[in-house]
């Protein structure tokens, strides 16, 4: 087992590149004997995709339907130390379980157990866009020196989790599976109410219309971003940036905006995948 010695910012696990900040290759060791349950809410994205959006509506969902309140525990799977995992496998159901590893690394049991998984998409570009200020803000990343420089090591895969359009293409074979559920930043931008009413269902947590309208309210960005230092303490203050669609076209040249484009065709052209999320 590799072993991140004292100030090596990231360590690599089957061929993918993660942040010591945030991981511990023990954690992943141990995570692959994990036993997720069939009613788990579970959600998937790639960082930046708006994970942390979705799991506040997941949990409201949880809190409302199933009376459940929040675990103190961050529900990123893979984030934090073996002990998290211990307190994970005590909680009750049901839990609230996310995570941004790439399908073929997400612990077997969360297929066999036929759990219900969220996967969350956003546009690759503005997907980079959130990544490089992300980066750039957090002290305790990385940073870059330029867009540029960025955008290479994300267009070739050699950012943290891995190459995004790999990622994507991954999931293509079950985009019709009754345990999969496909969602994207974009849809959910558009209409709140409606996608939060479509995971309520898809989760099987019932919901009144009062009680939707009331987590599309709490959910907007505006309001998320008003009580960050309440739900995420110092963390937010990197996260609700601009919560946009299309800040891509404040960054990208032109080139490389054709350059993602013609990366996306060559990864996912001609896919099921492609067909649904129209990037
Ligand atoms: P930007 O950097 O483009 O603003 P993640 O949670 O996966 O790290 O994703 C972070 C991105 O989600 C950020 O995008 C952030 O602003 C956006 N985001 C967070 N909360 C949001 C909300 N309530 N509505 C829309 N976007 C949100």
């Amino acid at each position: 087992l590799y072993s991140p010695k004292p100030g090596d910012l990231h360590f690599t696990y089957k061929g993918v590149l993660y942040p010591t900040v945030l991981c511990c290759p023990e954690t992943f060791q141990k995570l692959e004997g994990f036993e997720a349950r069939e009613d788990d809410v579970v959600m998937v994205a790639y960082p930046k995709c708006g994970m942390n959006w979705l799991t506040f509506i997941l949990n409201e969902i949880v809190f409302l339907s199933a009376k459940k309140p929040q675990s103190p525990d961050i529900p990123v799977i893979e984030f934090g130390t073996p002990e998290k995992l211990e307190r994970i496998n005590k909680q009750p159901s049901p839990r609230v379980l996310t995570t941004h590893l790439h399908h073929d690394n997400i612990p077997s049991s969360f297929f066999k157990n036929k759990v219900k998984k969220l996967v969350l998409f956003r546009n690759p570009k503005d997907a980079a866009v959130s990544y490089f200020h992300f980066h750039n803000n957090n002290p305790k990343l990385p940073s870059f020196s330029s867009w540029d420089e960025f955008f290479q090591q994300f267009i070739s895969g050699k950012v943290f989790y891995g190459c995004y359009f790999k990622y994507m293409l991954a999931w293509n074979n079950y985009v019709d599976d009754d345990d999969v559920l496909i969602v994207t930043y974009e849809d959910m931008k558009k209409n709140l109410v409606a996608g939060v009413k479509q995971i309520a269902e898809f989760f099987g947590l019932p919901l009144t219309q009062e009680q939707i309208q009331e987590i599309a309210d709490k959910s907007t960005f505006q309001n998320m971003k008003a009580n960050y230092q309440e739900t995420h303490g110092q963390f937010g203050q990197f996260l609700f940036r601009k919560g946009d669609v299309g800040d891509w076209k404040n960054h990208f040249s032109p080139a490389q905006s054709r350059e993602i484009d013609a990366k996306f065709k060559e990864c996912l052209g001609g896919t099921n995948l492609e067909a649904k999320l129209k990037y």
